[in-house]
């Protein structure tokens, strides 16, 4: 058997008893570190190139991001020439640091130093592996060992730096693979870099600690970090930055529940590109909290210059269901939601706050239009195809129409076998109501009141005019009349609305009807000029449905075999 899950071992929960953080709430945003030019890059099929880095960096700089890691520069020439042409160009604003990534060995220490001479504000990034498989399986060497490639790592840093006083330097170590780490060790680790260091003494450092693989739930992350901050020393002098990836599909709500925990700074990309299944997704966690209402701190009110520049970058297109960033993420298919989003906003005016069902955050914050939001497909209802012969062609239908047309488009959905756009829903509106026939087109009209009603006379017709005229209490009641008289069959109105309809349209007037003769119902609108006109017209119309469907039943059973 392949699959078999008693290959694998449960990781071990952290033991505590004095867990704080499921009760904290999240009242503002950490410091944010983007390392898509970084880890992002690296993970790329194929990196980027100087013109897509430079993209990379002016966005996360528009975007209000004051921490970016640019690169690996003593690993990659790529990655040193663009440090250098990031400084040497002026580019990187005052109050951004770039930081750059090194491992704990002197060479690559001292080449990173080159890569960032005479930049302003340098946020030294130093790693080593300190997790047991990492010692045991790769490293060959014991935690003295590997606490010593740290330390000395540490001291070189600290080293080069002061040869560079020109520059305000962050020290900021990681134990990678820090969550398949013993927290006793990691803690031993980082307080002898930090005794090199010396935060305490006024050297800023970040302890960054990497979910570098994803290995447990979240909850069990956060106790890490907990744990960590409990328990290290120089905690009131350092900031503690979690960096996570996205392995079992938690990146976001580890380092959320992180932060819960104590983290004062948090790692990760826009949109979560990174090794494997991604970084931690800066795009989300922020939007996370600007839904809070809490200030992110970084604006991501352009989404779709986000999107547009992270995909020509990255090469990887944005899934349509990337929370807060795809292109369907605002849109309900669904009848009832499209009922329910549609009655929310028909009473949310600008300044209230924001509760509309379905929607999480308001679309428009993000560059989006409501336009998007209710798209028509066969799981579509009534309150849906209304919605959108309202918004766009300020048809406002009657709920009993609003059911029955809700039938044909869903009919010509499932025809379709896919979405139906908004010019097909009024195509199909026009063809089955609007539509007049050019022999039933109502010409003239002439009502009479008396004391007992009204007498109508209607022209209609294109070549030779039909006259007929009727009595009846209202005018649709005299027109019903006179036609059941000139053709001989009865019809009863159902039901009838008509309205006047808003600027910005040719007719000012729209009438919906609904009649049955012999049981069966025909249903017509009509636009015109005047309410009466309309809704003489839908009648007209309505009666032509009749007609025309008792002319084909007879041209088919006069054709049919004897
Ligand atoms: O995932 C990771 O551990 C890293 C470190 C270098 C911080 O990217
Ligand atoms: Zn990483």
């Amino acid at each position: 058997m392949g699959f078999d899950h008693r290959k694998y071992v449960a990781f071990t929960p952290v033991r505590k008893t004095d867990r704080r953080w499921p009760d904290k709430v999240i009242e503002s945003a950490p410091d944010w570190c983007a390392v898509d030019l970084r880890d992002g890059n690296q993970a790329l099929v194929k990196p980027m190139s100087v013109a897509q880095k430079t993209r990379m960096f002016d966005l996360l700089v528009k975007l209000g991001f004051k921490e970016i890691e640019i690169g690996f520069p003593a690993a990659s020439q790529p990655d040193f020439d663009f440090c250098r042409k990031l400084i040497d160009e002026n580019r990187i604003p005052d109050d951004v640091h770039i930081q750059v990534l090194t491992q704990a060995r002197p060479e690559l220490i001292a080449r990173t130093y080159e890569a960032v001479e005479g930049a302003k504000a340098v946020i030294v990034h130093v790693y080593n592996s300190t997790s047991t498989v990492q010692r045991e399986k790769v490293f060959g060497l014991d935690r003295a060992g590997i606490r010593e490639i740290a330390v000395n790592g540490a001291r070189i840093v600290k080293a080069h730096a002061e040869k560079q006083p020109g520059t305000q330097w962050t020290f900021q170590y990681s134990p990678e693979s820090f969550t398949g780490t013993e927290l006793d060790f990691a803690a031993d680790v980082i307080d002898a870099v930090n005794d090199v260091w010396r935060p305490d003494q006024g050297q800023p450092v970040v302890i960054n600690l990497p979910a570098t693989v994803e290995m447990a739930t979240p909850n069990v992350f956060a106790d890490q970090i907990e744990w960590i901050c409990d328990t290290v020393r120089y905690r009131e002098h350092i900031r503690i930055s979690v960096h996570t990836h996205n392995d079992r599909g938690c990146g976001v709500a580890a380092a959320e529940l992180a932060v819960m925990a104590g983290a004062d700074r948090v790692e990760g990309t826009l949109m979560g590109n990174g090794e494997r299944t991604g970084n931690m997704d800066l795009v989300t966690m922020a939007m996370n909290l600007y839904s809070q209402g809490i200030d992110p701190k970084v604006d991501l009110s352009g989404m779709a210059e986000i999107t547009d520049v992270v995909e020509a970058c990255t090469e990887i297109q944005t899934h349509p269901r990337h929370p807060y960033a795809g292109e369907l993420v605002f849109t309900a298919f669904s009848g009832s939601h499209q009922d329910a989003i549609r009655k929310c906003l028909s009473t949310y005016s600008a300044g209230d706050s924001w509760e509309i069902a379905y929607l999480p955050i308001d679309p428009r914050d993000l560059g989006r239009r409501y336009e998007e939001v209710v798209r028509i497909n066969s799981q579509s209802g009534k309150g849906g195809v209304a919605y959108v012969l309202e918004r766009d062609y300020n048809i406002s239908l009657p709920r009993w129409l609003q059911i029955e047309f809700s039938k044909v488009v869903q009919s010509a959905a499932e025809a379709e076998g896919g979405e139906v756009d908004s010019d097909t829903i009024h195509r199909l509106f026009e063809d089955r109501y609007l539509s007049v026939r050019p022999e039933w087109c109502l010409r003239t009209y002439d009502l009479h009141r008396t004391d007992d009603g009204v007498t109508a006379t209607v022209e209609y017709g294109q070549d030779q005019l039909m006259k007929l005229s009727g009595e009846g209490l209202g005018a649709v009641e005299a027109v019903a009349a006179g036609l059941e008289s000139h053709h001989g069959f009865s019809l009863a109105v159902e039901a009838y609305d008509e309205f006047a309809l808003g600027e910005g349209t040719k007719a000012n007037a729209m009438a919906c009807i609904r009649i049955q003769v012999g049981g069966q119902p025909y249903s017509a609108a009509a636009l015109a000029e005047d309410t009466t006109s309309a809704t003489l017209q839908a009648l007209l119309s309505a009666v032509a449905h009749h007609v025309g469907s008792r002319q084909d039943a007879g041209q088919k059973q006069a054709g049919s075999p004897a």
